[in-house]
């Protein structure tokens, strides 16, 4: 009765979209378990491309169930236009397979209002959020103010909730941030139309995530942003406002933690970032530029262009570790192709000491200095190579390096946005009965 959880080891835009829509061809059910639509996951099939931001990647697969937990932050507004697109798109979505937690946590405007303004006033300490309500109703989550997927379904009780949590906001909006009041009337209208749409969808998604794996189901849990972005072990303030890696899962899904099985993480070959906040193997130069170009390195969901540098040891050997992964896929190798050389951050020099882990401790990562190593690079276009052993020389060694010096096994590369442009470095199938720790 497998359970495999996938997620991020960098700070987020690993190309999981991608991946857990592969392994999602394997799983009954996938259970996105926190953050929002502060994230973006871009799944391309036979050149069509689908850019999630709510809705698990498994929708693309007919017959799958997909779930949207009770950790996650559900703005209904962009939940609807992202099930309408994707009707749009040809893609069959309703209350059999798509599934809403009746306990989560719902995104309304004024926090995405909120969000805006609260970046305005922190100056140069902005973080460089996504601007869609996450930090706001998670603050709410943790205070018992917010509302829940369950309360837009009963206008009356929405009503009596909606107008206590406006009469703050409002008075923070105005009397703070200087902005317009919002009108009860018109969000409560807004907001219990959008409860009708989606009461389909709506049940005790942690039961029928445990009933579907009791009954030998395989469940699928995906990660959103990154395990550097996690609210406790990422870089704190610089972070998003969940638990990004495995440790989301038994709360955000309703899951025992006992019952997962698998853990798997994601990174780049290189790296990346939105946002502000320590990047300490950044490269400001014509490099960083170069893969940003190559890379395509834009945000999926804001558009902003990544900062870009090369890949951290340091970074992803924590978030390895951390999560319990078992295992970790190498995105994006195709994007080095052409470069002479590939740079990779193995230390760093914290004010003339020379740290070789990753620095946890110290309230402020922004200023320590990367110390890099240097690989050869390949010239070879590899993105149609499917076969490890067929891959030029320098890229193999490059990721035989990059598995030693982490000490985690990789379990698969990818070399392309197409679903099919993976190279597995294993035979034991990722998703499925031979894998489990138990
Ligand atoms: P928030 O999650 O919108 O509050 O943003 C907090 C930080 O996390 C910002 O630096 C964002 O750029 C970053 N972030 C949030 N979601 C993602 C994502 O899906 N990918 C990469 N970065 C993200």
């Amino acid at each position: 009765m497998p359970s495999v959880c996938v997620f991020g080891a960098q700070w987020g835009d690993e190309g999981k979209g991608k991946i857990i829509d592969g392994m999602a061809r394997d799983a009954d059910v996938v259970v996105r378990y926190q953050g929002g639509a502060n994230a973006g996951h871009t799944v391309v099939v036979q050149g069509k491309k689908y850019v999630l931001h709510l809705i698990p990647s498994g929708i693309l697969h007919p017959g799958k169930v997909n779930v949207i937990g009770t950790g996650v932050a559900v703005d209904p507004l962009a939940l609807w236009g992202e099930v309408e697109g994707l009707r749009a798109q040809g893609v069959a979505v309703d209350g059999s397979n798509l599934r809403l937690s009746a306990g989560a946590h719902v995104i309304f405007e004024h926090h995405k209002r909120i969000d805006a303004a609260a970046e305005r006033w922190r100056g140069l300490g902005r973080i460089g959020t996504t601007g869609r309500g996450i930090g706001p109703s998670y603050a709410d989550r943790a205070a018992r103010t917010g509302l829940r997927v369950c309360d837009l379904l009963d206008t009356a009780r929405l009503r009596e909730r909606l107008q206590a949590a406006l009469a703050e906001k409002n008075a923070a909006l105005t009397a703070v941030h200087g902005e317009e009041p919002l009108d009860l009337d018109e969000q409560l209208a807004r907001y219990a139309g959008l409860g009708e749409t989606l009461r389909p969808f709506v049940g005790d998604t942690g039961r029928e995530v445990r009933r579907a794996y009791a009954d030998g189901k395989l469940v699928l849990f995906e990660g959103a942003q990154g395990a550097m972005l996690d609210i406790d072990a990422g870089t704190y303030p610089f972070v998003t406002s969940s638990h990004t890696g495995a440790a989301g899962v038994a709360a955000g899904a309703g899951f025992p933690p006992r019952d997962l099985e698998r853990v798997i993480g994601i990174a780049k070959a290189y790296c990346t970032r939105v946002g502000e906040g320590p990047f300490p193997s950044e490269d400001h130069g014509p490099d960083g530029e170069r893969i940003r170009v190559a890379g395509n390195e834009y945000g999926a969901t804001t558009g902003r262009p990544r900062r870009c540098g090369w890949f951290d040891v340091l970074a992803v050997r924590y978030a390895l570790e951390l999560n319990g992964a078992d295992g970790w896929i190498v995105t994006n190798l195709d994007v080095l192709s052409g470069f002479k050389e590939i740079r990779v951050c193995t230390a760093y020099d914290v004010g003339g000491e020379r740290r070789t882990e990753w620095p946890a401790d110290l309230p402020d990562v922004e200023h320590v200095k990367p110390i890099h190593e240097t690989l050869p690079g390949w010239d070879e276009d590899i993105t149609g190579v499917r076969e490890f052993a067929d891959l030029p020389q320098a890229a193999r060694d490059y990721v035989a390096w990059l598995e030693q010096r982490v000490g985690t096994p990789i379990v698969m590369l990818s070399v392309g946005p197409d679903r099919d442009q993976v190279i597995p470095r294993t035979s034991a199938p990722l998703v499925g009965a031979a894998g489990g720790r138990r």
